[in-house]
C-alpha cells in the first residue's frame, strides 16, 4: 500500500479509538513526536529527582524522611517506565541520554528551580506533582498503547505523591507564624513555574494541532492548565494560603477561574538553559551517569555469562 493508503487507515484506527501498538504501521512524524514527547517526559521524572533528592539528609523526622524516599524511588521507576516506552518506538536508552547531555533534549523546566526550605518539598509534592497529575490523567487515553499502559501505573502513584506534598504544607500553614510564612513563601516561588509545566498557550504552541489530531495529546494545555487552576484554588483555601495572583477570580459565566498571564520571558529563559539550576542540574546527572558506568558494564558481563551458559 502506498503511504497515503496506510496514513488513512492509521487515522481512521484512531478515530475508532484503537491503541497503536509498537508493531503497528505508524507516520513517521508520530513516530519522532512519541520520541520527542516520551523521552523528554522520561527525562522530567528522573531530573525530577534532584531537587527532593536535596532534602532527604535534612527531613525533619523520620516519617518524612521515609516518605519522601518512597517519592523519589517511584520517580526513578517512572523514569524507567517511559525510557522502555520511548525504546519500543526504535530508539535506544544510550541515545536518549546522549541527546539529553548534549542539550538536544528537554526536560521540564520545572526541575530548573531550587528547592530552598523543607515547605519547597511540600510545594514541589503538591503543586508539581499535582501539576503533572492532570497532564498524565489526560495522557492514560493516548493513543500509543505502551505510553498510555504507563500512564495508568504512573498515576496511581501520583496521588500519593500529590498527598505528601500537601500534608506538608497542610501541617506547616497550621504551625508557627514562621513555618506558616515559609509555606507561603513555598507557594509564591513555585505557583507560576507550576501554570508554566502545561508549556505555551495552543496559540503559541508548534505541535499541538498534530498531536491532537493524533490523540496523542487529549486536552490543549490552557485546557489542562485551567483545570489544574480549577481544583487546587479549594486545596489553597482549606489551609489559609494565598495564591500570589492578584487577578484570580472565579468566573460565574464560564465557571473557571479567571488568572492572571504568565511570565513568558521567564519561562523561555529557563528553557532555553538560563534558569537558577539548569547547569546544575545536568551536570549533576552526566556525574551520576559517568559513575554508574561499571554497574551498566557488570550487567552487561552477567547477561553475557548467563547467555553462555544456557547455549551450553
Ligand atoms: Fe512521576
Ligand atoms: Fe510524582
Amino acid at each position: 500500500m502506498e503511504n497515503q493508503e496506510l496514513e488513512i487507515l492509521f487515522q481512521q484506527k484512531i478515530d475508532r479509538e484503537e491503541k497503536i501498538e509498537p508493531k503497528d504501521w505508524m507516520p513517521e512524524a508520530y513516530r519522532k513526536h512519541l520520541i520527542r514527547q516520551i523521552s523528554q517526559h522520561a527525562h522530567s521524572e528522573v531530573i525530577g529527582m534532584q531537587p527532593e533528592g536535596n532534602w532527604i539528609t535534612r527531613a525533619p523526622s523520620l516519617r518524612s524522611k521515609v516518605v519522601l524516599l518512597a517519592k523519589i524511588q517511584d520517580e526513578a521507576g517512572h523514569g524507567l517506565y517511559l525510557y522502555s516506552a520511548a525504546e519500543t518506538l526504535g530508539v535506544t536508552r544510550d541515545e536518549m541520554l546522549n541527546a539529553l547531555h548534549e542539550e538536544r533534549a528537554k526536560y521540564s523546566s520545572i526541575f530548573n528551580y531550587p528547592t530552598l526550605t523543607w515547605a519547597d518539598i511540600g510545594a514541589v509534592g503538591w503543586l508539581v506533582d499535582g501539576a503533572a497529575i492532570v497532564n498524565q490523567v489526560s495522557l492514560q487515553r493516548t493513543s500509543y498503547g505502551p505510553y498510555s499502559r504507563g500512564m495508568v501505573r504512573i498515576c496511581k502513584e501520583e496521588s500519593f505523591h500529590q498527598r505528601q506534598g500537601y500534608e506538608i504544607m497542610a501541617h506547616m500553614a497550621q504551625g508557627t507564624p514562621e513555618q506558616k510564612a515559609m509555606a507561603q513563601d513555598a507557594l509564591n516561588r513555585f505557583w507560576w513555574p507550576s501554570l508554566m509545566m502545561f508549556g505555551p498557550h495552543d496559540s503559541d504552541s508548534a505541535h499541538s494541532a498534530k498531536a491532537m489530531r493524533w490523540k496523542i495529546k487529549r486536552e490543549t494545555n490552557d485546557e489542562l492548565r485551567q483545570k489544574f487552576v480549577d481544583k487546587t484554588v479549594q486545596q489553597v483555601e482549606v489551609i489559609g494560603l494565598t495564591i500570589p495572583d492578584p487577578e484570580l477570580k472565579w468566573n460565574e459565566e464560564k465557571g473557571h477561574y479567571d488568572f492572571g498571564e504568565i511570565n513568558w520571558d521567564e519561562f523561555y529563559n529557563v528553557i532555553s538553559g538560563n534558569g537558577p539550576c539548569n547547569k546544575q542540574r545536568l551536570s549533576h546527572h552526566k556525574k551520576a551517569h559517568d559513575n554508574g558506568a561499571w554497574v551498566r558494564e557488570a550487567a552487561e558481563a552477567y547477561a553475557r555469562k548467563k547467555q553462555k551458559s544456557v547455549a551450553a
